[in-house]
This record gives C-alpha cells, structure tokens and sequence, in this order.
C-alpha cells in the first residue's frame, strides 16, 4: 500500500458528489493501492447533509478510506490537498447556456482559487467540474499565483465520452474499439468534438460515417447532451458527470495508453494557433503524472473554423470576467 493522499471535494453533498465520493473511496480514481483522506467542503445550510454522506462512506467500511473531514471553510478542506475537485457550483437549469452561470459562479472560483493558493499542496492537481468550467478553472488558477498554472484543469472528459458513445452506436462497434477521439475547446455547446484523427477498429473513423451525419447528428448531439439530459431528467447529468471526473483524475495521475489520447481543457501554450492562457481543451497523453498536448496533427479547414469559434468564445468568457482576474 502507498501512503495516503488528500482528495478535496467541493459541492460534496450534491447530486455529482454522491456519485463521486464513493467511486473515489473504492480506489476507482487513483487505483487499488491508493488509501485516500477525503476532505469535503460545502456551505453552511449543507454541513448536516454532508455529514449524512459521510455517515454512509463510513458505513461502507472502504479499505481505502485512511480519513475523512468536513468543513465550510476553503483553507480547511484544501489543507495539503494532492487532488482538488472544484464541484461545488450552482447548476443550470432548463433553457439555459453554461455561461448564464458565470457570474453566480465565478466568485466561488475566485475565492478557492486564493485559498488553494495558500494552503495545498505545491503538486496539486486540480479538475474544475462546476460550470462553466473551463472559465471557472482559470479564475482559480489566475488567483493561484505561486501555483504552476498547469496545476489547473477543467472537464471536458464527459464530452470525450459522450463522443466516443455516439460514434461507438453509429458504427455498431464498442467505445473501446475507438481511439484518438478528440474534443477541442470549451465544454459548451460551442465545443468541437473531431473525429478527423479517430480510429473505429483500427480504421479511419472518417471512412465509417458520411459527412452529412457528422454535421448534422454527430457535432449537435455532443454539444447538445447536456442540455437533452436535462431535459430528460430535470437534473443536469450527475453519475456520468462523476465518472468522467474519475476518469480524468486517474488518467492524468496514472497515464494513457501509448495508442490513445484523451481531452482535457488545460492552459493553453498557443498550440495550434490558440490564446495562450485560456482553458482549452486538447488531445493530450499523460505519463509519469504529467499531460502533454499531442502535437502535429493535421488541421483541415472544416477543423480550423470551428476550433476557432469555440478559442473565441473562450475568449469573450475571458473578457466577461476580468475583474475577477489579478
Ligand atoms: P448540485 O446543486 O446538486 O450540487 C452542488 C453542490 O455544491 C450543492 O450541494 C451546494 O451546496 C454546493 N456548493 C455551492 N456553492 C459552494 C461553495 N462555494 N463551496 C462548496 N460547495 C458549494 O449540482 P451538481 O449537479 O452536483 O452540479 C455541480 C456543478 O457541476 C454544476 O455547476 C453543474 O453545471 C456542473 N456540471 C459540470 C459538468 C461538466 O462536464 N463539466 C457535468 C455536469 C455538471
Ligand atoms: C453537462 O454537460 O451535462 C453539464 O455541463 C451540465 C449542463 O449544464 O449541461
């Protein structure tokens, strides 16, 4: 067994933290071998059902489980935290767009920013999931100054999924037939998921399905999922949300496979021609508990318009909440 480390979550008794907390205290994040001491934070009206959820983590005997805590406070929760999952955040709700939520949201993200600043761990890796989360990841990071700004990320890992799904059903083959699935961008209906790169079964993607699909079904679909969800359900997506989460944490901490990629919104380093500084997301591989952009790959003009129309909306979410931004 390794010795334990410290995994905050934020929002921890709402509809994603239930569904988070327990796949993260069976070893589902960060394997097996991993003994984790989890520290929730909520705000105040919530500490009595946070303390429920701890109730029944505690009833699940996790041989993983080296602790637990719960506070309102950011400085607490956070205190040498090695993962953060920044959940917390009002969710949208039907006829809305993510970033309707930005301003309600922006000022949670600002302050936990300074907060894990001051009391994480200095190799943090943290995983905005409250929307809208790309921008949200980098008003925390802007207020984490001491922080390598790579320490902060945001998810677009359920799109990734959602993807993979999509194209998985159209070509009647399993999601683990598909590899180099790619999203670029912002996790807003903005987002561009590209399959020019994918393989279904070793093949070309791009040979399966006829273009009128992929503009027409693919790229709405995937887009749109959140909001369809909601729709369905009358709750934003929840257990897909946390699974996504998990998957994201484990394959930054534990890698990728050598012949595959995932998306993560990371900061941009001005690969293929985006602002540097913005929370895009990117094909990236993960390896000894680093990502790193995939680099080289063919951009067609299809391609190129709308990873631009997603950099730019990025941009103006950017602008929206300067004053928020040290
Ligand atoms: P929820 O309302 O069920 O739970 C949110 C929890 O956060 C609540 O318990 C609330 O008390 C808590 N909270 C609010 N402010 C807080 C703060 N300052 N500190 C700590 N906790 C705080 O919502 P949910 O369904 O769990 O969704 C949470 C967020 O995740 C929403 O913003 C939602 O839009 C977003 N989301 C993102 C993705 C994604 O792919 N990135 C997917 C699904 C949902
Ligand atoms: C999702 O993609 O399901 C979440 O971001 C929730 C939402 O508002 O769409």
């Amino acid at each position: 067994m390794k010795a334990p480390v410290r995994v905050a979550v934020t929002g921890a008794a709402g509809q994603i933290g239930y569904s988070l907390l327990f796949r993260i205290a069976s070893g589902d994040m960060l394997g097996p071998d991993q003994p984790v001491v989890l520290q929730l934070l909520e705000v105040p009206p919530a500490m009595d059902a946070v303390q429920g959820v701890m109730m029944e983590l505690e009833d699940c005997a996790f041989p993983l489980v080296a602790g637990m805590s719960a506070s309102d406070q950011a400085e607490e929760a956070f205190k040498d935290a090695d993962y953060i999952l920044l959940v917390g955040a009002k969710p949208r709700g039907p006829g809305m767009e993510r970033k309707d939520l930005l301003e309600a949201n922006a000022a949670i993200f600002s302050a936990q920013g300074k907060a894990i600043n001051d009391v994480a761990s200095r190799n943090v890796r943290v995983l905005a999931v409250g929307n809208p989360a790309n921008t949200n990841a980098m008003i925390a990071q802007r207020n984490a100054p001491d922080l390598d700004p790579r320490c902060f990320t945001a998810m677009t890992r359920l799109d990734h999924n959602r993807a993979l799904a999509q194209l998985g059903n159209k070509t009647s083959s399993h999601v683990t037939d598909i590899k180099r699935m790619t999203i670029w961008g912002n996790h807003s209906a903005t987002q561009y998921p590209d399959i020019s790169h994918a393989t279904v079964a070793g093949t070309p993607a791009a040979d399966q399905v006829d273009q009128s699909w992929l503009e027409e079904s693919f790229i709405p679909t995937v887009q749109q999922r959140g909001a369809a969800i909601i729709k369905a359900r009358g709750q934003s997506s929840a257990a897909s949300a946390a699974s996504a989460a998990i998957d994201h944490m484990r394959d930054w901490t534990l890698g990728t496979p050598a012949d595959d990629w995932v998306s993560m919104a990371i900061p941009s380093d001005g690969s293929y021609g985006i602002s540097e500084g913005i929370i895009y997301s990117f094909p990236v591989r993960c390896v000894d508990g680093r990502y790193e952009i995939v680099q080289g790959l063919d951009v067609d003009d299809f391609s190129r318009e709308r990873m631009n129309a997603t950099e730019q909306e990025l941009v103006e979410e950017r602008d929206a909440v300067k004053h928020l931004l040290p």
